[in-house]
């Protein structure tokens, strides 16, 4: 690694004076709600394509929109010269359903307030997208040799389910000699980390019907049976609700465990179960030891709970006995776990607790590891020192990108992750947010990783 010969000077008021761009353009991409999961959002997910892709020309590069059987992808390039090296920047600009009651504000109009920047999309992942393209429009007007490519999909947020198929078929078109992917977290403010992994994941419907409609359970309860009550000790029958140990029959076979040396990092990461407690606002957690709390997020699979539908849901209890219920769960994986793997062990353990449960898998992900070091790991590494005043840690996610294997395996090539969002950023909660100082920072550290990239020829 050479000096770097970014003028800080330069680099400071350039951003500075693009400030007032990257609020418009992240405003116009964050107030298109591009939901992939609602399908009458379609016309949405195009109109944000069709956006991003004019935001990558007016920053001076090319954009086409790549149909898939699903949704569009974004294929944006400021190339220079073939004979340079080439890294490919991805973002996902879908995002998830804002539903929630507890929004400050519409969550598809974009608050500014202090520097810190409110809606749906804003730090999954259009803000870390807009940031990495402002940097690629610096490092391409001050020359640095290097070819710089984005991938921008929507359909992320969906498992990414055509994006293998969209790449079978352009992949040979957007050559390149490494992918750099910003969609996860630092373990705090101030605390940059950079990502050796990613949980897999495989989502299941679990339901039970015992009858057709509600019959008053004064008349039949006791000799009916409960189809939310059955759910109920087959959740249990898979999960010890307290530890959160998977009971799955054969689940945790082929899982590698975490090695002491990754564990010695997790912890010396910074990463503490207090300041993770508070800033997700819980109660209380499973357990309070640092360690085991980062190992239970990022390097353990886990079986989840994600809602129980049946019965009556309105005010008071009204006392009938309901014909079926339905429960909604994901398990999240670790190398060398496989979602099709998890889903035969999950369906054949339910059959044994209960014949007459019906299991529904979904589409799944696979896990995915990378390394900490060599050329790109050391990269990043600077970068971010170079931004932000700290070397990041290296951790891992506990969060799904289904992307990152696919083009792993389809442009054949290392990937890195420079994410910038923050805990607080509230990933698919309530009054997301992103924020200036990430986004600025942000900007120094895509440059400086560009700067080294040019150099690894
Ligand atoms: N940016 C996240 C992935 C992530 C989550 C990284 C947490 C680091 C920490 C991504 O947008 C996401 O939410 N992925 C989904 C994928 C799923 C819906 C298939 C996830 O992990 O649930
Ligand atoms: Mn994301
Ligand atoms: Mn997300």
């Amino acid at each position: 690694m050479s000096a770097s010969r970014i003028d800080r000077a330069d680099i400071t008021r350039w951003i500075k004076a693009h400030r007032a761009s990257f609020e418009s353009d992240l405003r116009e991409l964050v107030e298109i709600p591009s939901i992939s999961m609602d399908p009458s959002r379609k016309g949405d997910i195009a109109r944000c394509a069709e956006a991003a892709a004019a935001q990558i020309r007016a920053a001076g590069g090319t954009a086409e929109i790549l149909t898939t059987a699903a949704n569009p992808v974004v294929n944006g390039a400021f190339l220079c010269d073939p004979a340079f090296p080439t890294v490919t920047i991805y973002n996902h600009m879908d995002v998830q359903p804002a539903d929630e009651p507890t929004w400050r504000q519409d969550p598809f109009r974009m608050s500014i307030t202090n520097g810190t920047y409110g809606g749906r999309g804003t730090t999954d992942d259009k803000g870390p997208a807009l940031t990495a393209l402002h940097a690629a429009r610096y490092a391409n007007e001050k020359g640095i040799p290097l070819n710089i490519r984005f991938l921008w999909e929507l359909e992320e947020e969906i498992g990414s389910p055509s994006f293998d198929g969209c790449l079978k078929a352009h992949a040979k078109k957007m050559p390149t000699n490494s992918v750099v992917v910003s969609d996860t977290v630092w373990i705090a403010r101030g605390k940059p980390a950079v990502s050796t992994g990613l949980r897999g994941m495989v989502t299941a419907l679990l339901s039970l019907e015992t009858g057709c409609e509600d019959r008053h359970s004064g008349l039949v309860g006791g000799l009916a049976r409960n189809p939310l009550a059955e759910l109920a000790e087959v959740i249990a029958g898979c999960v010890d609700a307290r530890s959160g140990k998977v009971l799955i029959e054969g689940f945790y076979k082929n899982v590698q465990k975490p090695k002491k040396a990754e564990l010695d990092g997790f912890l010396a990461s910074g990463f503490r179960t207090s300041e993770f407690q508070k800033v997700h606002g819980f109660k209380s957690l499973r357990t309070k030891d640092h360690k085991a709390g980062a190992a239970a997020i990022w390097a353990l699979p886990t079986f989840e709970v994600h809602g129980i539908t049946g019965g009556y849901q309105g005010p008071g209890v009204k006392s009938v006995v309901p014909p079926r219920g339905e429960v909604k769960v994901s398990m999240r994986l670790v190398p060398n776990q496989t979602p099709d793997e998890a889903l035969r062990l999950l369906t054949r353990h339910v059959k044994k607790l209960n014949k007459d449960v019906v299991v529904k898998g979904q589409h799944g992900l696979l896990p995915y590891r990378g390394p900490s070091d060599g050329p790109l790991a050391d990269a990043a590494v600077e970068a971010l020192r170079f931004a932000f005043g700290r070397k990041p840690a290296f951790v891992r996610e506990g969060g799904s990108i289904g992307a990152v294997v696919t083009m792993q395996q389809r442009l054949k090539c290392p990937i890195m992750f420079i994410g910038l969002s923050l805990p607080e950023h509230g990933y698919h909660a309530p009054n997301e947010n992103y924020d200036w100082e990430q986004a600025s920072g942000g900007m120094v550290a895509f440059t400086r990783y560009f700067e080294q990239l040019a150099e690894q020829r």
